[in-house]
C-alpha cells in the first residue's frame, strides 16, 4: 500500500547530476527552481533567502500570507528546521519519510516570516524523488527548499515538467525533469495540537496507513482553523466547469446538457454503463477503479480535459471510502467554483 519509501534511486534521469548541479547553484545564487516530488513538481527557492522566497509568491501570484513547506533532506534536519517535536511527528517521519507526509510543527527561529505567512509554526517534509533528495543533497547541510506546488494560485498542480511550463512559462529560472509523478496528488498535511496529530489536507498517505503507523486513528479536519490554501473551498480547479454526481444523476445531467447542444465529457470510475439511448450526445472517459492509480492520473486527465474545449466535465463521485479521501477533496474544491446557479441544469 505504501509503495515510495525505499525506492527513492529508481527513476533519476540519466545525466542529470550537471543540471543538479545547475540548480544547486540558482539556489544558492536566489533564483527559483521547479523541481519534480513523487507527489507533484514544486517552485523551489533557498528556504533561509527571504528575497528568493518572494519571488515564488510573485511566480505564482499566491497571496503572502499563506504558508509554504519546507523541504528537507534528512530526519536528523528536523530539529534545526523546527522545535518542540512531539514523539509522535518523530514516529510519522520515521515511518513514512520520504514520502508524501508534511508535518506542521513548531518553527524555530531559522524560518523566516515569509515562509509561514507570519505564523509560529512551519510545513516540513522530505520528498521521496531521486532528483528532489539529489538537490537538497547538493545544496548541503542548513539549507533547505522552501517549494509550494508549482502551478498559478488555485490552478491544477503539475505532475510533468511539461505541465510546469504550461503553469509557468519561462518565470522560474530553471525546471528539472524528473518524468511523471508517482502519486499524482500533494502530501498529507498532518497538524499536532497539544501533541494530537489532526489530518489537515488528506495526501498520499491515506488515513488508513497513519492510523496504523500510530496504533489508533486519526483525525480528519474538515474545517480546517490553520491557515492553508489548500483548505479553502475553490482550489486545484480547471477553467472548465465541472461538478460531481453519483452515476445515475450524471447521465440524467450530462443527456439534459448534451440536449442543448454542449460538449459534455462523462468522467466516471465504477462499470455503470452509458445509457443506451445517450450514446451519441457526451464523450465519457473512464478512470481507474483503484483510488492510487485514479490519484495518479487525476490531474494530468483533467489538464488535458481542459484543453479538448468542454463545456463540462461531469464526474461521478468517488467511493465513500477513506482510500478515495484525497480524490474527493481536490474534485469538491475542483468543483467549488460552479456549484450554484449556472444556468442550465447544473
Ligand atoms: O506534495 C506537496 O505537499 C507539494 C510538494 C511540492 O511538496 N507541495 C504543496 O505545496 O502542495 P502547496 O504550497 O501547494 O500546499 C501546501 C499547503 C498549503 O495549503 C499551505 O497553506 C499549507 O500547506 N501549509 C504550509 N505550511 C503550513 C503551516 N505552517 N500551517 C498550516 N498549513 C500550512
Ligand atoms: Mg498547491
Amino acid at each position: 500500500m505504501y509503495p515510495f519509501k525505499g525506492q527513492q534511486q529508481s527513476n533519476q534521469l540519466p545525466g542529470q547530476s550537471e543540471q543538479i548541479a545547475a540548480a544547486a547553484r540558482i539556489i544558492r545564487e536566489g533564483g527559483t527552481v521547479a523541481f519534480p516530488t513523487e507527489t507533484v513538481y514544486g517552485l523551489g527557492a533557498d528556504a533561509t533567502n527571504p528575497d528568493a522566497i518572494r519571488k515564488i509568491y510573485e511566480i505564482k501570484q499566491r497571496p503572502f500570507d499563506h504558508p509554504l513547506i519546507v523541504h528537507i533532506a534528512s530526519i536528523s534536519d528536523l530539529a534545526y528546521w523546527a522545535e518542540a517535536i512531539p514523539e509522535t511527528a518523530y514516529d510519522l517521519a520515521d515511518r513514512f519519510w520520504p514520502g508524501p507526509l508534511t508535518l506542521i510543527l513548531q518553527r524555530s527561529h531559522r524560518i523566516s516570516d515569509c515562509i509561514t505567512g507570519g505564523q509560529d509554526t512551519v510545513g516540513l517534509r522530505i520528498p521521496a524523488h531521486p532528483t528532489a533528495l539529489a538537490l537538497l543533497k547538493a545544496l548541503g547541510p542548513e539549507k533547505a527548499l522552501a517549494a509550494p506546488s508549482a502551478n498559478r494560485f488555485g490552478r491544477i498542480s503539475p505532475t510533468s515538467a511539461a505541465h510546469v511550463r504550461q503553469e509557468l512559462g519561462n518565470s522560474a529560472d530553471m525546471i528539472l525533469d524528473g518524468g511523471d509523478c508517482e502519486v499524482g496528488l500533494e502530501s498529507t498535511i498532518i497538524s499536532f495540537h497539544e501533541h494530537e496529530p489532526l489530518i489537515l489536507r488528506p495526501g498520499g498517505i491515506t488515513p488508513a496507513e497513519l492510523a496504523e503507523a500510530l496504533g489508533r486513528p486519526i483525525a480528519v479536519s474538515t474545517r480546517c482553523t490553520i491557515r492553508s490554501s489548500g483548505s479553502l473551498p475553490a482550489h486545484y480547479a480547471p477553467s472548465t466547469p465541472l461538478r460531481l454526481f453519483p452515476a445515475t444523476e450524471l447521465w440524467r445531467q450530462a443527456t439534459a446538457l448534451a440536449a442543448q447542444n454542449l460538449r459534455i465529457l462523462a468522467i466516471t470510475w465504477s462499470s455503470t454503463g452509458k445509457p443506451q439511448a445517450a450514446n451519441q450526445s457526451f464523450e465519457q472517459f473512464r478512470m481507474p477503479a483503484d483510488p492510487i492509480q485514479y490519484g495518479k492520473q487525476l490531474y494530468a486527465n483533467l489538464r488535458r480535459f481542459d484543453q479538448a474545449g468542454f463545456d463540462y466535465l461531469l464526474v461521478e463521485t468517488p467511493p465513500n471510502d477513506f482510500q478515495w479521501l484525497a480524490i474527493t477533496d481536490r474534485l469538491q474544491r475542483a468543483s467549488f467554483h460552479f456549484s450554484d446557479n449556472q444556468g442550465e441544469q447544473l
